[in-house]
């Protein structure tokens, strides 16, 4: 029976049966690197696998479609399943030559590329973290290009803040596989060159979140980190 706050966009045998393996391997790993590793048969196998996800969750949004997600530069970011704030299942669409701003993530997480090729640069937060919003140091710890099937993971407080650049002539797609309901919490947005860091909420295309931010915390990322 489906748990009532399981929330399915996406109702797909596929995918309801990769969520039940995740349950039942959280059930059984109290540590995220002994989870993660555990997942990432299931994952790479979900996102191999092209006859689940539909065109909708692969695409942009039609011109005339109200876009909520706040991710910028025409990114789409679909939700397709999400569990008591604890777990999501997303698609985020990236066209190509667009980069997302620097961001964390705040929880653990698997992102795996089904569709066209990105760049991730992977970042380290060398300051002291005494803000949320201000003054912010980063460093680049890595820079990976990743085709279909590739996928890597997120730890936070070390290993969870990249940005993704799509390198492809055709948006680029990825699974991300989220410890939160990822578009709706609020985390950081960093401008690197400026040294700075914001509060954001990424919120998804097709599914509204409530303001977690406030109005004076809630700066559009697209306006400022582009
Ligand atoms: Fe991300």
């Amino acid at each position: 029976m489906e748990n009532a706050q399981e929330e399915y966009y996406l109702d797909d045998d596929r995918l309801r049966e990769f969520v039940t393996t995740v349950e039942r391997t959280a059930d059984r790993h109290e540590g995220i690197p002994a989870l993660l590793s555990e997942l990432r048969e299931p994952f790479e196998r979900l996102i191999e696998a092209d006859d689940w996800l539909p065109e909708r969750y692969r695409n942009l949004p039609p011109e005339d479609y109200d876009n909520r997600s706040d991710m910028g530069g025409e990114i789409a970011q679909w939700l397709l399943y999400r569990r008591e704030g604890k777990l999501s299942i997303s698609s985020l669409v990236v066209p190509p030559g667009v980069e997302t701003p620097v961001h964390d993530h705040l929880a653990w997480g698997l992102v795996g590329l089904a569709q066209g090729t990105q760049r991730e640069t992977f970042y380290r937060r060398t300051d002291a973290r005494e803000h949320d919003e201000g003054h912010a140091e980063l460093e680049v710890v890595e820079v990976q290009d990743a085709g279909p099937g590739d996928f890597y993971e997120l730890i936070p407080p070390e290993g969870d803040i990249h940005s993704v650049e799509t390198t492809s002539d055709v948006p680029s797609v990825s699974i991300h596989l989220l410890g939160a309901d990822i578009g709706c919490i609020p985390r950081h947005a960093f401008d690197p060159d400026a040294d700075l860091v914001r509060l954001f909420q990424s919120g998804y295309t097709n599914v509204e979140c409530e303001d977690a931010l406030g109005d004076e915390a809630h700066v559009h990322t697209h306006d400022t980190l582009h």
